[in-house]
């Protein structure tokens, strides 16, 4: 049997002072998987969305992608798997402001750096065009509208073909037709492309579309349930 695609085990992170940010958090991501994590203000959503992500360590327990332990991985190693497995959207869409919409999409690809320049081009405009951004690509972020700016950082999210996309508050500046659009996007990422997410979120209506929902309250797995 093959390994989950994420799979999180007593994971505890605690700041130098003490403070418990997330506590012995267990929990296994199976690909396809569309994940709401829910839960009042400062209850560690971020923070466990931070470790899940690769962007923070834990203070104990461990992570493994893959089945890979990530522990034993230095800082640049961790980037690099951050690079070509998962992608990140969060609430301010952080598009460079001098950069086309394209030219931000390229940026991931170019690290990576496994395409020809037209291969990444045509990936990057393949990835745009199938997020309704054909017309965009070659504006800046402050021509296009809120809406459009964070379907644009879905797209740089997606550039290198991630396993996982981990958003955190990705609908908090978006209003509901554009909030419901993104959700949209993640729905069909899960069910048709099988990749899986896993998106923090407010909104108790938009959780509801996940297919698997977690609630943390002080930083503990109060309850995660499948749909
Ligand atoms: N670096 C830090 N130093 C001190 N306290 C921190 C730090 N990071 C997070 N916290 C605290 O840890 C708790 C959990 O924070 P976290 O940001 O993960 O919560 P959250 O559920 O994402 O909250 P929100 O819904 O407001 O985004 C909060 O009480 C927060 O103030
Ligand atoms: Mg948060």
């Amino acid at each position: 049997m093959s390994p989950p695609l994420l799979l999180a085990e007593g994971v505890t992170r605690r700041l130098p002072e003490g403070v418990v940010l997330v506590r012995d958090v267990t929990l296994s991501i199976g690909r396809g998987e569309f994940i709401a994590i829910t839960g009042p203000s400062g209850s560690g959503k971020s923070s466990l969305l931070y470790l899940l992500g690769l962007l923070d360590r834990p203070s104990e327990g461990r992570i493994a992608l893959e089945g890979r332990e990530m522990e034993t991985l230095s800082d640049p190693d961790l980037a690099a798997v951050r690079l070509a497995r998962l992608g990140f959207v969060f609430q301010f869409h952080f598009l460079l402001p001098e950069f086309t919409a394209l030219e931000n999409v390229l940026i991931p690809i170019r690290r990576l750096g496994r395409l020809s320049r037209a291969e990444a081009e045509a990936r990057a405009l393949r990835l745009l065009a199938g997020l309704g951004l054909a017309d965009a690509a070659g504006k800046l972020p402050e021509q296009l509208s809120g809406g459009m700016r964070q379907r644009v950082a879905i797209a740089r999210a997606l550039a290198n073909a991630p396993l996982l996309l981990l958003a955190d508050e990705p609908t908090g500046n978006l209003d509901t037709k554009n909030a419901a659009a993104v959700f949209d996007i993640f729905e069909r990422l899960a069910r048709e492309e099988g990749r899986s997410v896993v998106v923090v979120t407010h909104d108790a209506e938009l959780a509801r579309r996940a297919t698997r929902r977690i609630h943390l309250v002080d930083g503990v797995v109060v309850s995660d349930e499948s749909a």
